[in-house]
């Protein structure tokens, strides 16, 4: 048992101290592949094991909201043979573990946009959200082609639609109606944003909602995310005092 692990087992989590929403940019995929001589596709695919631990983690601990960032708006510009490869790994995922999801109770809802997607992305988001509709534990928030920058631009849009029809006034534009106009409409914002392989950037993720966040960093490429990486996570996280302005 490593220290981080014998330091703080789940037992010296209450529930009070957890975060009710975690974002996860899971970064690091392509590195761990090309460190063990492998072509950078094996580590998507062993990315999707380490997705897999985290759900699990998150169903364990009664996490209430899981965001993760599976592919950026900026992700389009790498290999076409690459793309295809997350994007029907992604297919792959959701079509074989909806199921699981359901009888963990986890309700899975997509973020991002959906302009430009073809039929059969459409498809599968679309079964993933309605079969798990009635869930009411985890919520699984899948950011696929998400960009935080065109997710406001998106909702200063709807928003200016909405002055210009006379649906609503200027003064009634406030934090909580643009809030409300993201892709993110009715979550609350992430309480901890966690990225792995030693990255410290957003990379254009949940740019709005992570005003006050804190952030945990870890050198791990994500394939190598575990449940002790996970504990680490939450330790890390309990031990951050969170002021949002005020005094402590
Ligand atoms: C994260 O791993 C997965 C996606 C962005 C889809 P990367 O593919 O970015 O891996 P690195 O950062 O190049 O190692
Ligand atoms: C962010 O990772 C996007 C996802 C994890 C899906 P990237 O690997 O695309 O980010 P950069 O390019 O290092 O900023
Ligand atoms: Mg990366």
């Amino acid at each position: 048992m490593d220290s981080a692990l014998a330091k703080s087992t789940p037992l010296e989590f209450t529930p009070d101290q957890l975060p009710v929403h975690i974002g996860v940019i899971m970064d690091g995929n392509g590195r761990w592949a090309q460190a063990r001589g492998k072509h950078r596709t094996e580590g998507h695919r062993a990315g999707v094991e380490a997705l897999r631990r985290l759900i699990t983690c998150a169903v364990e601990f009664d996490i209430k909201y899981l965001t993760i960032f599976s592919f950026s708006s900026e992700n389009w510009q790498r290999p076409a043979d690459e793309v295809n490869t997350i994007l029907g790994l992604m297919k792959k995922f959701v079509a074989s573990d909806v199921g699981t999801f359901v009888q963990n109770n986890v309700r899975v809802r997509i973020l991002g946009s959906r302009v430009g997607l073809n039929n059969s992305v459409l498809k599968m988001i679309d079964d993933a959200e309605q079969r798990t509709q009635h869930c009411t534990g985890l919520q699984l928030n899948v950011a696929f082609n998400y960009g935080a920058r065109s997710e406001m631009l998106d909702a200063a849009k709807s928003i200016a639609a909405k002055v210009a029809s006379g649906e609503i006034q200027l003064d009634d534009i406030d934090e909580n109606l643009f809030s409300q106009s993201l892709y993110t409409t009715g979550l609350p914002d992430p309480d901890v944003i966690f990225r792995t392989s030693g990255e410290q950037r957003l990379s254009n993720f949940l740019l709005w909602q992570a005003a006050y966040s804190e952030f945990v960093f870890s050198e791990e490429y994500w394939p190598d995310f575990d449940r002790a990486s996970f504990l680490r996570l939450l330790d890390a996280y309990t031990g951050r005092k969170r002021r949002f302005g005020c005094v402590g």
